[in-house]
């Protein structure tokens, strides 16, 4: 027998890898795989052919051999790797997520009306150099009533609708409570807004048991009303977004003197009240260590939700805490 060449291992070699190149599946590769590495393999037929030969020929031919089944089992190797990218691709794309379709509607919340409106009111006056302040709404009959110039036999008291604890604690009426707090542990001069929640046991369409107010405290050594009117016109003038008809109208305010109220004229020629405010009392200040000889402030009060109605052209104030998303989805 003339012995297999180097040559024509490599011819070999070369038509098995054409073969195992042309598998397109991995079925097929399986299947050629054990065609070329089993039993039955031609290169297990060549290795019987090695017994026949001697010494340096055996040598030679096994090194041959060894070499072709390398070859083989590193060509169906990679084919193999190539084939399971493939299948796995194929699978990717059977599974695509097609995210260019819409997503089913999931509404997104948005502010209350009031946060957002309490949210302006508060942009204004920070931008005017006032600082926020915050007090309790469980309050003391002292800082809600007394030390705002409102002794307990003051016909004053009846106009507010208290809920009381006891003798002695009530919920807040209004937030002039904080002007006394806030004079009480700060140096003048001042400028802070509060703005929270009041209590006051009335309900109809433009009362409800909880509303909202914001404060406005202004003391220093020079402060007047001229001064109070300019402040207020313009916020009046920037809330409203246009410039704004007011009018100053006399008012009585036990913390305040003199007191006013400010109506602003609507569209339709009425004048609407929107908030009460004053010159800070002399003996309010000097409740609070203020020497009324050397300081003057104004305040003013305003009620949250009034604005609010005024500005969206809402006409009943109950809307504001019945959670209708009808109503509130309006305002996302
Ligand atoms: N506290 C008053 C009210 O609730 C409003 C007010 C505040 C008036 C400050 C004058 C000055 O009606």
């Amino acid at each position: 027998m003339t012995a297999l060449t180097a040559e024509d291992f490599a011819q070999f070699g070369d038509a098995v890898i054409v073969l195992i190149n042309q598998a397109n599946d991995q079925n097929t590769l399986a299947q050629l795989r054990s065609n070329l590495q089993g039993k039955k393999s031609p290169t297990t037929a060549l290795s019987k052919q090695m017994g026949k030969l001697d010494g340096e020929g055996k040598k030679t031919y096994g090194a041959y051999l060894h070499e072709l089944r390398t070859r083989i089992a590193t060509a169906l190797d990679e084919r193999g790797d190539i084939l399971a990218k493939q299948a796995l691709n194929a699978k990717l794309l059977a599974e695509q997520i097609d995210i260019t379709l819409p997503p089913r509607h999931r509404p997104t919340g948005g502010l209350h009306p009031i946060t957002h409106t309490t949210q302006r009111m508060k942009q204004f006056f920070v931008q005017a150099g006032f600082s926020v302040a915050t007090g309790p709404e469980v309050e003391s009959d002292y800082y809600n009533f007394e030390a705002l110039n409102i002794p307990s036999h003051h016909p004053a008291r009846a106009m507010h609708d208290t809920f009381y604890f006891d003798a002695h604690y009530l919920l807040r009426t209004h937030t002039s409570g904080v002007q006394i707090r806030t004079m009480e542990k700060s140096e003048p001069p001042l400028r802070i807004i509060c703005p929270g929640r009041v209590y006051r046991c009335d309900s109809d369409q433009t009362h409800s048991p909880m509303f909202h107010q914001m404060e406005g405290l202004m003391i220093s050594k020079s402060s007047n009303f001229a001064e109070l009117k300019g402040v207020i016109h313009e916020f009046l003038n920037a809330f409203f977004g246009k410039e704004m008809t007011v009018r100053f109208r006399p008012s009585f305010f036990p913390f305040t003197e003199p007191s006013a109220e400010v109506d602003i004229l609507s569209d339709n020629g009425k004048w609407l009240e929107v908030l009460g405010c004053g010159m800070v009392h002399p003996q309010v200040l000097r409740n609070c260590g203020i020497d009324p000889d050397e300081y003057t402030g104004f305040a003013f009060g305003l009620g949250i939700e009034r604005f609010a109605m005024l500005y969206y052209g809402i006409d009943d104030l109950r809307v504001f805490f019945q959670n209708d998303v009808r109503f509130l989805g309006q305002f996302a």
